[in-house]
Protein backbone atom coordinates (compact mmCIF):
# COMPACT_ATOMS: atom_id res chain seq x y z
CA UNK A 1 0.00 0.00 0.00
CA UNK A 2 1.44 3.49 -0.82
CA UNK A 3 -0.14 6.40 0.46
CA UNK A 4 0.90 9.96 -0.30
CA UNK A 5 -0.91 13.55 -0.80
CA UNK A 6 -1.79 14.43 -4.41
CA UNK A 7 -0.47 18.07 -3.95
CA UNK A 8 1.83 18.12 -0.96
CA UNK A 9 1.40 22.01 -0.13
CA UNK A 10 -2.44 21.66 0.53
CA UNK A 11 -2.05 17.74 1.83
CA UNK A 12 -5.64 17.84 0.82
CA UNK A 13 -6.14 14.56 -0.87
CA UNK A 14 -4.74 11.33 -0.01
CA UNK A 15 -4.03 9.37 -2.95
CA UNK A 16 -3.88 5.56 -1.61
CA UNK A 17 -2.58 2.84 -4.53
CA UNK A 18 -3.27 -0.74 -3.09
CA UNK A 19 -0.62 -3.15 -4.83
CA UNK A 20 -3.58 -4.98 -6.55
CA UNK A 21 -7.26 -5.61 -6.98
CA UNK A 22 -7.14 -8.23 -4.03
CA UNK A 23 -4.33 -6.31 -1.94
CA UNK A 24 -6.58 -6.47 1.48
CA UNK A 25 -4.23 -6.42 3.76
CA UNK A 26 -3.08 -3.18 2.09
CA UNK A 27 -6.44 -2.09 2.13
CA UNK A 28 -6.13 -2.75 6.25
CA UNK A 29 -3.58 -1.15 7.00
CA UNK A 30 -4.26 2.11 5.05
CA UNK A 31 -7.41 2.17 7.12
CA UNK A 32 -5.72 2.26 9.89
CA UNK A 33 -3.33 4.83 8.87
CA UNK A 34 -5.86 7.30 7.60
CA UNK A 35 -8.12 7.01 10.40
CA UNK A 36 -4.88 7.87 12.67
CA UNK A 37 -4.28 10.66 10.45
CA UNK A 38 -7.86 11.33 10.83
CA UNK A 39 -8.17 12.08 7.27
CA UNK A 40 -11.82 11.84 6.12
CA UNK A 41 -13.11 9.56 3.40
CA UNK A 42 -13.78 12.08 0.94
CA UNK A 43 -10.26 13.43 1.30
CA UNK A 44 -8.74 9.97 -0.36
CA UNK A 45 -8.53 8.95 -3.69
CA UNK A 46 -8.49 4.80 -3.73
CA UNK A 47 -6.19 2.52 -6.44
CA UNK A 48 -4.93 -0.65 -7.47
CA UNK A 49 -1.60 -0.74 -8.99
CA UNK A 50 -2.42 -2.31 -11.98
CA UNK A 51 -5.30 0.38 -12.54
CA UNK A 52 -3.75 3.79 -12.24
CA UNK A 53 -5.23 5.23 -15.23
CA UNK A 54 -8.69 5.52 -12.68
CA UNK A 55 -6.90 8.63 -10.90
CA UNK A 56 -6.90 11.52 -12.77
CA UNK A 57 -5.07 13.82 -10.23
CA UNK A 58 -2.49 11.06 -8.04
CA UNK A 59 0.93 11.71 -9.01
CA UNK A 60 2.11 8.82 -11.72
CA UNK A 61 5.68 8.25 -10.59
CA UNK A 62 4.34 7.36 -7.06
CA UNK A 63 1.94 4.95 -8.47
CA UNK A 64 4.37 3.01 -9.86
CA UNK A 65 6.65 2.42 -6.67
CA UNK A 66 7.56 -0.60 -4.78
CA UNK A 67 3.93 -1.26 -3.50
CA UNK A 68 4.60 -4.60 -2.07
CA UNK A 69 7.36 -3.14 0.34
CA UNK A 70 5.15 -0.36 1.83
CA UNK A 71 4.59 -0.09 4.96
CA UNK A 72 1.52 1.93 6.33
CA UNK A 73 3.08 5.68 6.59
CA UNK A 74 2.18 9.02 7.16
CA UNK A 75 2.52 12.09 5.04
CA UNK A 76 5.60 12.71 6.38
CA UNK A 77 7.11 9.32 5.72
CA UNK A 78 6.55 8.35 9.42
CA UNK A 79 5.57 4.89 10.81
CA UNK A 80 2.08 5.13 12.11
CA UNK A 81 0.97 2.99 14.96
CA UNK A 82 -2.01 1.35 14.14
CA UNK A 83 -5.15 2.68 15.80
CA UNK A 84 -7.66 0.43 17.00
CA UNK A 85 -10.66 0.17 14.47
CA UNK A 86 -14.20 -1.29 15.86
CA UNK A 87 -15.92 -2.85 13.61
CA UNK A 88 -18.44 -5.82 14.26
CA UNK A 89 -17.19 -8.95 12.93
CA UNK A 90 -20.64 -9.92 10.86
CA UNK A 91 -19.62 -6.66 8.95
CA UNK A 92 -15.94 -6.81 8.93
CA UNK A 93 -16.32 -10.43 6.92
CA UNK A 94 -18.98 -8.45 4.32
CA UNK A 95 -15.84 -5.85 4.19
CA UNK A 96 -13.67 -8.35 2.92
CA UNK A 97 -16.25 -9.79 0.70
CA UNK A 98 -17.09 -6.73 -0.68
CA UNK A 99 -13.45 -5.85 -1.22
CA UNK A 100 -13.16 -8.26 -4.56
CA UNK A 101 -16.25 -7.12 -6.04
CA UNK A 102 -15.32 -5.17 -9.78
CA UNK A 103 -17.00 -1.87 -8.92
CA UNK A 104 -14.01 0.64 -9.16
CA UNK A 105 -15.43 2.79 -6.21
CA UNK A 106 -15.20 -0.35 -3.96
CA UNK A 107 -12.11 0.97 -1.25
CA UNK A 108 -14.14 4.87 -1.33
CA UNK A 109 -16.93 3.08 0.05
CA UNK A 110 -15.50 0.44 2.25
CA UNK A 111 -13.48 3.31 4.04
CA UNK A 112 -16.15 5.47 4.29
CA UNK A 113 -18.45 2.76 6.02
CA UNK A 114 -15.36 1.83 8.65
CA UNK A 115 -14.67 5.95 8.93
CA UNK A 116 -18.75 6.25 9.77
CA UNK A 117 -18.64 2.56 11.76
CA UNK A 118 -15.93 4.66 14.33
CA UNK A 119 -18.00 8.17 14.28
CA UNK A 120 -21.52 6.89 14.22
CA UNK A 121 -21.93 4.63 16.79
CA UNK A 122 -25.63 4.29 16.19
CA UNK A 123 -24.57 2.49 12.53
CA UNK A 124 -23.82 -0.77 14.30
CA UNK A 125 -27.37 -1.59 14.61
CA UNK A 126 -28.84 0.17 11.70
CA UNK A 127 -29.00 -2.41 8.85
CA UNK A 128 -30.89 -0.34 6.69
CA UNK A 129 -28.47 2.29 6.43
CA UNK A 130 -27.28 2.73 2.79
CA UNK A 131 -23.43 2.10 3.31
CA UNK A 132 -24.42 -0.31 5.23
CA UNK A 133 -26.74 -2.33 2.51
CA UNK A 134 -24.62 -1.40 -0.42
CA UNK A 135 -21.45 -3.42 1.10
CA UNK A 136 -24.13 -6.21 2.15
CA UNK A 137 -25.15 -6.70 -1.56
CA UNK A 138 -21.65 -5.90 -3.28
CA UNK A 139 -20.30 -8.72 -0.44
CA UNK A 140 -23.41 -11.26 -1.16
CA UNK A 141 -22.66 -10.70 -5.48
CA UNK A 142 -18.74 -11.43 -4.61
CA UNK A 143 -19.59 -14.72 -2.63
CA UNK A 144 -22.23 -16.12 -5.19
CA UNK A 145 -20.00 -15.69 -8.06
CA UNK A 146 -17.16 -17.57 -5.69
CA UNK A 147 -19.90 -20.22 -5.32
CA UNK A 148 -20.82 -19.90 -9.18
CA UNK A 149 -16.62 -20.47 -10.00
CA UNK A 150 -16.92 -23.85 -7.94
CA UNK A 151 -20.15 -24.91 -9.15
CA UNK A 152 -19.00 -24.19 -13.49
CA UNK A 153 -15.26 -24.61 -13.55
CA UNK A 154 -15.35 -27.78 -16.29
CA UNK A 155 -11.01 -29.14 -16.19
CA UNK A 156 -9.86 -30.68 -19.52
CA UNK A 157 -7.18 -32.70 -19.43
CA UNK A 158 -4.02 -31.75 -21.75
CA UNK A 159 -1.36 -33.39 -23.00
CA UNK A 160 1.99 -32.35 -21.53
CA UNK A 161 3.42 -31.32 -24.94
CA UNK A 162 0.24 -29.66 -25.65
CA UNK A 163 -0.09 -28.24 -22.33
CA UNK A 164 -1.63 -25.29 -23.02
CA UNK A 165 -3.25 -25.30 -26.45
CA UNK A 166 -2.27 -23.50 -29.40
CA UNK A 167 0.03 -20.91 -27.82
CA UNK A 168 2.12 -22.22 -25.92
CA UNK A 169 3.25 -18.67 -24.93
CA UNK A 170 0.83 -18.84 -21.88
CA UNK A 171 2.72 -21.31 -20.69
CA UNK A 172 6.28 -19.94 -20.45
CA UNK A 173 4.25 -16.32 -19.15
CA UNK A 174 2.86 -18.49 -16.50
CA UNK A 175 6.12 -20.28 -15.17
CA UNK A 176 8.10 -17.40 -15.74
CA UNK A 177 6.13 -14.78 -14.24
CA UNK A 178 4.17 -17.04 -11.50
CA UNK A 179 4.16 -15.25 -8.20
CA UNK A 180 4.08 -17.38 -5.55
CA UNK A 181 0.23 -17.47 -3.52
CA UNK A 182 -0.60 -15.30 -1.28
CA UNK A 183 0.29 -16.28 2.30
CA UNK A 184 -3.02 -17.62 3.74
CA UNK A 185 -3.17 -20.18 0.82
CA UNK A 186 -0.38 -21.42 1.58
CA UNK A 187 -1.06 -21.98 4.96
CA UNK A 188 -3.56 -23.28 4.53
CA UNK A 189 -2.22 -26.10 2.28
CA UNK A 190 1.03 -26.90 4.26
CA UNK A 191 -1.50 -27.28 7.11
CA UNK A 192 -3.03 -30.14 5.16
CA UNK A 193 -0.89 -31.25 3.45
CA UNK A 194 0.88 -31.90 6.75
CA UNK A 195 -1.99 -33.69 8.38
CA UNK A 196 -2.25 -35.89 4.69
CA UNK A 197 1.09 -36.39 5.66
CA UNK A 198 0.25 -37.81 9.44
CA UNK A 199 -2.61 -39.87 8.19
CA UNK A 200 -0.28 -41.59 5.77
CA UNK A 201 1.34 -40.70 1.66
CA UNK A 202 -0.42 -38.91 0.12
CA UNK A 203 2.35 -37.62 -2.21
CA UNK A 204 1.35 -35.04 -5.25
CA UNK A 205 0.91 -36.65 -8.46
CA UNK A 206 3.41 -33.95 -10.19
CA UNK A 207 3.48 -36.67 -12.87
CA UNK A 208 -0.34 -36.80 -13.89
CA UNK A 209 -1.71 -34.95 -16.62
CA UNK A 210 -2.43 -31.12 -16.33
CA UNK A 211 -6.10 -30.21 -16.25
CA UNK A 212 -7.14 -26.70 -17.34
CA UNK A 213 -10.31 -24.80 -17.01
CA UNK A 214 -11.05 -21.42 -18.52
CA UNK A 215 -13.60 -19.33 -16.75
CA UNK A 216 -14.12 -15.37 -16.76
CA UNK A 217 -15.56 -14.57 -13.18
CA UNK A 218 -17.37 -11.57 -12.54
CA UNK A 219 -15.56 -9.77 -9.79
CA UNK A 220 -11.66 -10.45 -8.20
CA UNK A 221 -12.25 -14.36 -7.06
CA UNK A 222 -10.05 -16.19 -8.54
CA UNK A 223 -7.42 -15.80 -5.21
CA UNK A 224 -9.98 -16.35 -2.99
CA UNK A 225 -11.73 -19.35 -4.56
CA UNK A 226 -8.10 -21.08 -5.67
CA UNK A 227 -7.87 -23.19 -1.91
CA UNK A 228 -11.52 -24.84 -2.88
CA UNK A 229 -9.80 -26.56 -5.77
CA UNK A 230 -6.73 -27.13 -4.08
CA UNK A 231 -8.04 -28.81 -1.51
CA UNK A 232 -10.90 -30.46 -3.54
CA UNK A 233 -8.34 -32.03 -6.53
CA UNK A 234 -5.07 -31.99 -4.30
CA UNK A 235 -3.98 -34.73 -6.47
CA UNK A 236 -4.54 -33.20 -9.70
CA UNK A 237 -2.45 -30.89 -11.23
CA UNK A 238 -4.76 -28.91 -12.65
CA UNK A 239 -4.63 -24.89 -13.62
CA UNK A 240 -7.62 -22.29 -14.41
CA UNK A 241 -7.24 -19.29 -16.43
CA UNK A 242 -9.15 -16.36 -16.75
CA UNK A 243 -8.78 -13.27 -18.15
CA UNK A 244 -7.47 -11.10 -15.03
CA UNK A 245 -5.47 -14.40 -13.17
CA UNK A 246 -4.39 -17.43 -13.62
CA UNK A 247 -4.08 -19.82 -11.04
CA UNK A 248 -1.82 -23.13 -11.15
CA UNK A 249 -1.71 -26.11 -9.16
CA UNK A 250 1.26 -28.85 -9.32
CA UNK A 251 0.36 -30.80 -6.81
CA UNK A 252 2.07 -29.18 -3.74
CA UNK A 253 2.37 -25.40 -4.75
CA UNK A 254 -0.47 -22.90 -5.84
CA UNK A 255 0.95 -20.53 -8.06
CA UNK A 256 -0.39 -17.00 -9.26
CA UNK A 257 0.10 -15.93 -12.82
CA UNK A 258 -0.97 -13.45 -15.19
CA UNK A 259 -4.44 -13.41 -17.19
CA UNK A 260 -5.08 -15.20 -20.16
CA UNK A 261 -6.80 -15.45 -23.37
CA UNK A 262 -9.78 -17.47 -24.08
CA UNK A 263 -8.19 -19.45 -26.97
CA UNK A 264 -5.38 -20.69 -24.44
CA UNK A 265 -7.42 -23.23 -23.13
CA UNK A 266 -7.59 -26.21 -24.32
CA UNK A 267 -10.16 -27.53 -26.90
CA UNK A 268 -12.82 -30.29 -25.89
CA UNK A 269 -11.21 -33.44 -25.37
CA UNK A 270 -12.27 -37.31 -24.72
CA UNK A 271 -13.14 -36.58 -21.04
CA UNK A 272 -15.50 -33.62 -22.18
CA UNK A 273 -17.12 -36.00 -24.71
CA UNK A 274 -18.11 -38.34 -21.91
CA UNK A 275 -18.91 -35.51 -19.52
CA UNK A 276 -21.40 -34.11 -22.57
CA UNK A 277 -22.83 -37.83 -22.99
CA UNK A 278 -23.46 -38.15 -18.92
CA UNK A 279 -25.28 -34.47 -19.08
CA UNK A 280 -27.08 -35.27 -21.83
CA UNK A 281 -28.30 -38.50 -20.42
CA UNK A 282 -28.98 -37.31 -16.52
CA UNK A 283 -30.85 -34.23 -18.40
CA UNK A 284 -34.83 -34.62 -17.33
CA UNK A 285 -37.33 -33.32 -19.29
CA UNK A 286 -40.13 -34.23 -17.19
CA UNK A 287 -38.25 -31.80 -14.57
CA UNK A 288 -37.05 -29.28 -16.89
CA UNK A 289 -37.70 -25.43 -15.25
CA UNK A 290 -35.82 -23.23 -17.37
CA UNK A 291 -36.55 -20.37 -15.01
CA UNK A 292 -35.14 -21.94 -12.27
CA UNK A 293 -32.08 -23.18 -14.97
CA UNK A 294 -31.37 -19.84 -15.70
CA UNK A 295 -31.29 -18.64 -11.70
CA UNK A 296 -29.26 -21.32 -10.67
CA UNK A 297 -27.01 -21.58 -14.00
CA UNK A 298 -27.03 -17.94 -15.06
CA UNK A 299 -26.80 -17.23 -19.10
CA UNK A 300 -23.45 -15.55 -18.55
CA UNK A 301 -21.92 -18.85 -17.51
CA UNK A 302 -23.07 -21.07 -20.44
CA UNK A 303 -20.70 -19.63 -23.22
CA UNK A 304 -17.80 -21.76 -21.50
CA UNK A 305 -19.97 -24.73 -19.80
CA UNK A 306 -19.43 -27.54 -22.44
CA UNK A 307 -22.77 -28.90 -21.97
CA UNK A 308 -24.47 -25.16 -22.22
CA UNK A 309 -24.48 -25.82 -26.38
CA UNK A 310 -26.95 -29.41 -25.39
CA UNK A 311 -29.31 -27.09 -23.49
CA UNK A 312 -31.20 -25.49 -26.55
CA UNK A 313 -31.69 -28.65 -28.02
CA UNK A 314 -32.62 -30.69 -24.61
CA UNK A 315 -35.28 -28.04 -23.50
CA UNK A 316 -37.15 -27.87 -26.96
CA UNK A 317 -37.39 -31.27 -27.06
CA UNK A 318 -38.24 -31.56 -23.38
CA UNK A 319 -42.05 -32.38 -23.77
CA UNK A 320 -41.56 -34.83 -26.41
CA UNK A 321 -38.69 -36.84 -24.57
CA UNK A 322 -41.01 -36.35 -21.34
CA UNK A 323 -44.15 -38.47 -23.45
CA UNK A 324 -41.83 -40.93 -24.18
CA UNK A 325 -40.54 -41.59 -20.87
CA UNK A 326 -44.21 -42.10 -19.34
CA UNK A 327 -44.74 -44.41 -22.41
CA UNK A 328 -42.10 -46.63 -22.38
CA UNK A 329 -41.68 -49.61 -20.65
CA UNK A 330 -39.62 -50.78 -17.93
CA UNK A 331 -36.14 -51.78 -19.59
CA UNK A 332 -34.80 -55.19 -18.69
CA UNK A 333 -31.22 -55.34 -16.28
CA UNK A 334 -28.21 -54.85 -19.01
CA UNK A 335 -26.27 -58.10 -19.32
CA UNK A 336 -23.73 -57.07 -17.35
CA UNK A 337 -25.93 -56.95 -14.58
CA UNK A 338 -27.00 -60.55 -14.93
CA UNK A 339 -24.89 -61.79 -12.39
CA UNK A 340 -26.58 -59.59 -10.10
CA UNK A 341 -29.09 -61.21 -8.14
CA UNK A 342 -30.46 -58.16 -6.69
CA UNK A 343 -30.84 -55.25 -8.66
CA UNK A 344 -31.12 -50.93 -6.94
CA UNK A 345 -34.33 -51.13 -8.75
CA UNK A 346 -35.75 -53.78 -6.68
CA UNK A 347 -34.28 -51.86 -3.61
CA UNK A 348 -36.41 -48.92 -4.82
CA UNK A 349 -39.31 -50.72 -5.45
CA UNK A 350 -39.00 -51.76 -2.26
CA UNK A 351 -39.06 -48.14 -0.97
CA UNK A 352 -42.38 -48.26 -2.77
CA UNK A 353 -41.29 -44.53 -5.06
CA UNK A 354 -39.03 -43.53 -7.80
CA UNK A 355 -35.69 -43.18 -7.85
CA UNK A 356 -34.60 -39.35 -7.45
CA UNK A 357 -34.40 -37.72 -10.59
CA UNK A 358 -31.14 -38.90 -12.92
CA UNK A 359 -30.18 -41.71 -10.79
CA UNK A 360 -30.84 -43.98 -13.08
CA UNK A 361 -28.92 -42.65 -16.03
CA UNK A 362 -26.18 -42.04 -13.52
CA UNK A 363 -25.38 -45.54 -13.19
CA UNK A 364 -25.63 -46.25 -16.37
CA UNK A 365 -23.35 -43.80 -17.33
CA UNK A 366 -20.52 -44.68 -14.24
CA UNK A 367 -20.48 -48.33 -16.01
CA UNK A 368 -18.52 -46.72 -18.68
CA UNK A 369 -16.61 -44.43 -17.05
CA UNK A 370 -12.90 -45.31 -17.78
CA UNK A 371 -11.44 -41.83 -16.33
CA UNK A 372 -9.22 -44.64 -13.92
CA UNK A 373 -7.20 -47.89 -14.57
CA UNK A 374 -9.76 -49.48 -11.74
CA UNK A 375 -13.08 -49.74 -13.70
CA UNK A 376 -11.58 -51.94 -16.76
CA UNK A 377 -10.92 -54.64 -14.18
CA UNK A 378 -14.23 -54.54 -12.04
CA UNK A 379 -17.15 -56.15 -13.14
CA UNK A 380 -19.41 -53.57 -13.41
CA UNK A 381 -19.74 -49.89 -11.47
CA UNK A 382 -21.69 -50.22 -8.25
CA UNK A 383 -23.95 -47.38 -7.90
CA UNK A 384 -25.68 -45.80 -4.57
CA UNK A 385 -29.17 -46.98 -3.93
CA UNK A 386 -31.33 -46.45 -1.40
CA UNK A 387 -35.03 -44.83 -0.97
CA UNK A 388 -36.47 -41.49 -2.04
CA UNK A 389 -35.35 -38.33 -0.52
CA UNK A 390 -33.41 -40.01 2.30
CA UNK A 391 -32.74 -38.02 4.93
CA UNK A 392 -29.43 -39.53 5.54
CA UNK A 393 -26.66 -40.43 3.05
CA UNK A 394 -23.75 -43.12 3.95
CA UNK A 395 -20.45 -43.30 1.71
CA UNK A 396 -18.13 -46.07 2.23
CA UNK A 397 -15.02 -46.53 0.73
CA UNK A 398 -14.97 -48.63 -2.80
CA UNK A 399 -17.50 -51.82 -3.27
CA UNK A 400 -15.66 -54.96 -2.16
CA UNK A 401 -15.48 -58.52 -4.12
CA UNK A 402 -19.01 -59.73 -3.22
CA UNK A 403 -20.72 -55.79 -4.44
CA UNK A 404 -18.60 -55.91 -7.21
CA UNK A 405 -20.41 -59.11 -8.21
CA UNK A 406 -23.88 -58.63 -7.12
CA UNK A 407 -23.59 -54.52 -8.65
CA UNK A 408 -24.44 -53.09 -5.10
CA UNK A 409 -22.86 -51.54 -2.26
CA UNK A 410 -22.28 -53.15 0.99
CA UNK A 411 -24.05 -56.59 1.00
CA UNK A 412 -21.06 -58.21 1.65
CA UNK A 413 -19.24 -59.04 5.14
CA UNK A 414 -18.57 -55.47 5.80
CA UNK A 415 -22.19 -54.63 4.57
CA UNK A 416 -23.46 -57.19 7.54
CA UNK A 417 -22.08 -55.20 9.92
CA UNK A 418 -23.22 -52.03 8.73
CA UNK A 419 -26.68 -53.66 8.29
CA UNK A 420 -26.47 -55.00 12.29
CA UNK A 421 -25.79 -51.45 13.51
CA UNK A 422 -28.33 -49.71 11.40
CA UNK A 423 -31.07 -51.81 12.59
CA UNK A 424 -29.68 -51.59 16.04
CA UNK A 425 -29.99 -48.09 15.67
CA UNK A 426 -33.65 -48.30 14.27
CA UNK A 427 -32.50 -47.10 11.46
CA UNK A 428 -33.96 -48.40 8.04
CA UNK A 429 -31.57 -48.88 5.33
CA UNK A 430 -34.07 -48.33 2.76
CA UNK A 431 -34.83 -44.89 4.29
CA UNK A 432 -31.03 -44.26 3.81
CA UNK A 433 -29.15 -43.69 0.53
CA UNK A 434 -25.76 -45.70 0.36
CA UNK A 435 -23.19 -45.60 -1.55
CA UNK A 436 -19.38 -45.38 -2.05
CA UNK A 437 -16.64 -42.77 -3.04
CA UNK A 438 -15.22 -44.74 -5.83
CA UNK A 439 -17.57 -46.55 -7.74
CA UNK A 440 -15.06 -49.61 -9.45
CA UNK A 441 -13.65 -52.51 -7.18
CA UNK A 442 -10.05 -51.86 -7.56
CA UNK A 443 -8.14 -55.39 -6.29
CA UNK A 444 -5.02 -57.30 -6.81
CA UNK A 445 -5.22 -61.45 -8.12
CA UNK A 446 -3.52 -63.24 -5.57
CA UNK A 447 -4.26 -67.04 -7.27
CA UNK A 448 -7.50 -67.26 -7.62
CA UNK A 449 -8.52 -64.87 -4.81
CA UNK A 450 -9.07 -60.83 -5.48
CA UNK A 451 -7.71 -58.97 -2.76
CA UNK A 452 -9.17 -55.43 -1.94
CA UNK A 453 -6.85 -52.45 -2.57
CA UNK A 454 -7.40 -49.37 -1.41
CA UNK A 455 -7.94 -46.68 -4.45
CA UNK A 456 -4.99 -44.08 -5.13
CA UNK A 457 -5.74 -40.53 -4.21
CA UNK A 458 -5.70 -39.73 -8.30
CA UNK A 459 -8.51 -42.79 -8.84
CA UNK A 460 -10.37 -41.44 -5.95
CA UNK A 461 -10.65 -37.86 -7.66
CA UNK A 462 -11.25 -39.12 -10.85
CA UNK A 463 -14.23 -40.94 -9.42
CA UNK A 464 -14.85 -37.79 -7.07
CA UNK A 465 -17.65 -35.74 -9.99
CA UNK A 466 -19.52 -39.18 -9.74
CA UNK A 467 -20.17 -39.06 -6.04
CA UNK A 468 -20.78 -34.99 -6.21
CA UNK A 469 -23.43 -35.47 -9.19
CA UNK A 470 -24.88 -38.04 -6.76
CA UNK A 471 -25.28 -35.79 -4.03
CA UNK A 472 -26.61 -33.65 -5.91
CA UNK A 473 -29.65 -35.40 -7.36
CA UNK A 474 -30.40 -36.87 -3.85
CA UNK A 475 -29.87 -34.39 -1.51
CA UNK A 476 -29.44 -35.99 1.30
CA UNK A 477 -29.64 -34.06 4.50
CA UNK A 478 -26.91 -35.01 6.00
CA UNK A 479 -23.95 -37.65 5.12
CA UNK A 480 -22.16 -40.37 7.46
CA UNK A 481 -18.92 -40.67 5.90
CA UNK A 482 -17.17 -44.32 6.67
CA UNK A 483 -13.49 -44.28 6.66
CA UNK A 484 -10.61 -42.25 5.76
CA UNK A 485 -11.49 -42.29 1.68
CA UNK A 486 -15.05 -41.52 2.02
CA UNK A 487 -13.78 -38.59 4.44
CA UNK A 488 -11.41 -37.16 1.99
CA UNK A 489 -13.62 -37.45 -1.03
CA UNK A 490 -16.70 -35.32 0.54
CA UNK A 491 -14.39 -32.55 2.92
CA UNK A 492 -11.90 -32.81 -0.30
CA UNK A 493 -8.95 -32.77 2.45
CA UNK A 494 -7.52 -35.55 4.76
CA UNK A 495 -9.41 -36.35 7.52
CA UNK A 496 -7.87 -37.36 10.83
CA UNK A 497 -10.84 -40.35 11.33
CA UNK A 498 -9.44 -41.73 14.64
CA UNK A 499 -9.38 -38.30 16.27
CA UNK A 500 -12.40 -36.81 14.47
CA UNK A 501 -14.77 -39.59 14.70
CA UNK A 502 -18.25 -39.25 16.08
CA UNK A 503 -18.04 -35.02 14.59
CA UNK A 504 -19.86 -33.27 12.13
CA UNK A 505 -17.96 -31.51 9.80
CA UNK A 506 -19.48 -28.88 7.52
CA UNK A 507 -18.44 -29.43 3.55
CA UNK A 508 -17.89 -25.89 1.45
CA UNK A 509 -21.67 -27.05 -0.17
CA UNK A 510 -23.33 -26.36 3.79
CA UNK A 511 -23.89 -29.73 4.65
CA UNK A 512 -22.70 -32.33 7.44
CA UNK A 513 -20.53 -35.05 7.29
CA UNK A 514 -20.51 -36.92 10.15
CA UNK A 515 -16.90 -38.92 10.36
CA UNK A 516 -16.51 -42.46 11.59
CA UNK A 517 -14.90 -45.73 10.87
CA UNK A 518 -15.22 -47.52 7.96
CA UNK A 519 -17.15 -51.18 8.93
CA UNK A 520 -14.38 -53.13 7.71
CA UNK A 521 -11.93 -51.95 10.46
CA UNK A 522 -14.19 -53.37 13.11
CA UNK A 523 -14.06 -56.80 11.09
CA UNK A 524 -9.92 -56.25 11.38
CA UNK A 525 -9.63 -55.55 14.74
CA UNK A 526 -8.26 -58.33 17.41
CA UNK A 527 -11.40 -59.87 19.00
CA UNK A 528 -10.45 -58.96 22.21
CA UNK A 529 -10.92 -55.37 21.29
CA UNK A 530 -14.30 -55.90 18.82
CA UNK A 531 -17.03 -55.46 21.55
CA UNK A 532 -15.46 -52.14 22.76
CA UNK A 533 -14.87 -50.83 19.21
CA UNK A 534 -18.66 -51.65 18.30
CA UNK A 535 -20.39 -50.01 20.64
CA UNK A 536 -17.61 -47.04 20.18
CA UNK A 537 -19.01 -46.85 16.62
CA UNK A 538 -22.62 -47.33 17.37
CA UNK A 539 -22.05 -44.00 19.61
CA UNK A 540 -21.08 -42.21 16.18
CA UNK A 541 -23.50 -43.65 14.51
CA UNK A 542 -26.47 -42.70 16.84
CA UNK A 543 -25.44 -39.04 16.21
CA UNK A 544 -26.19 -39.58 12.73
CA UNK A 545 -29.82 -41.62 13.71
CA UNK A 546 -30.65 -38.72 15.56
CA UNK A 547 -29.89 -35.99 12.33
CA UNK A 548 -32.38 -38.37 10.40
CA UNK A 549 -35.20 -37.81 13.30
CA UNK A 550 -34.58 -33.99 13.02
CA UNK A 551 -37.58 -32.53 11.61
CA UNK A 552 -36.13 -31.33 7.59
CA UNK A 553 -34.58 -28.48 7.62
N1 LIG B 1 -16.72 -51.51 1.54
C1 LIG B 1 -17.14 -50.32 1.04
O1 LIG B 1 -16.55 -49.29 1.31
N2 LIG B 1 -18.18 -50.29 0.26
C2 LIG B 1 -18.87 -51.37 -0.07
O2 LIG B 1 -19.83 -51.23 -0.81
C3 LIG B 1 -18.45 -52.60 0.48
C4 LIG B 1 -17.37 -52.65 1.27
Amino acid sequence: MESMPIDPGAAAIRSVVLAGATDFAGFRVACRTLWAEQVEPSRVDWHTAEDPEGDLFADPAGRRGDVGSMRPATSSGAVVESSPLRIPPRLMSAIESAALHRDPGRFALLYRLVWRMQTEPHLRDDALDADVVHVQQMAQAVRRDMHKMKAFVRFRTVEEDARLGPTQALDRDISESLATYDANAAAEVEAEAELAESEGPAAPHADGPLHVAWFEPEHHVVEATAPFFVRRFTAMRWAILTPERSVEWDGSRLVLGPGARRDQAPPADAGERLWLTYYESIFNPARLKVAMMKREMPVRYWKNLPEAPLIGGLVAHANERSARMVDRPATDPSPRHAVAPVTARETRSATGGAAPTGIDTLAAALDRCRECPIGEHATQAVPGEGGTKPRLMFVGEQPGDVEDLRGRPFVGPAGQLFDRALKQLGIDRRDTWVTNAVKHFKFELRGKRRIHKTPAQQEAAACLHWLESEIDLVDPGAIVALGATAARQLMGTAVAVTRQRGQWLRRSDGRRVLITLHPSALLRMEAEHRDTAWEAWLADLRHAADAMREPPA
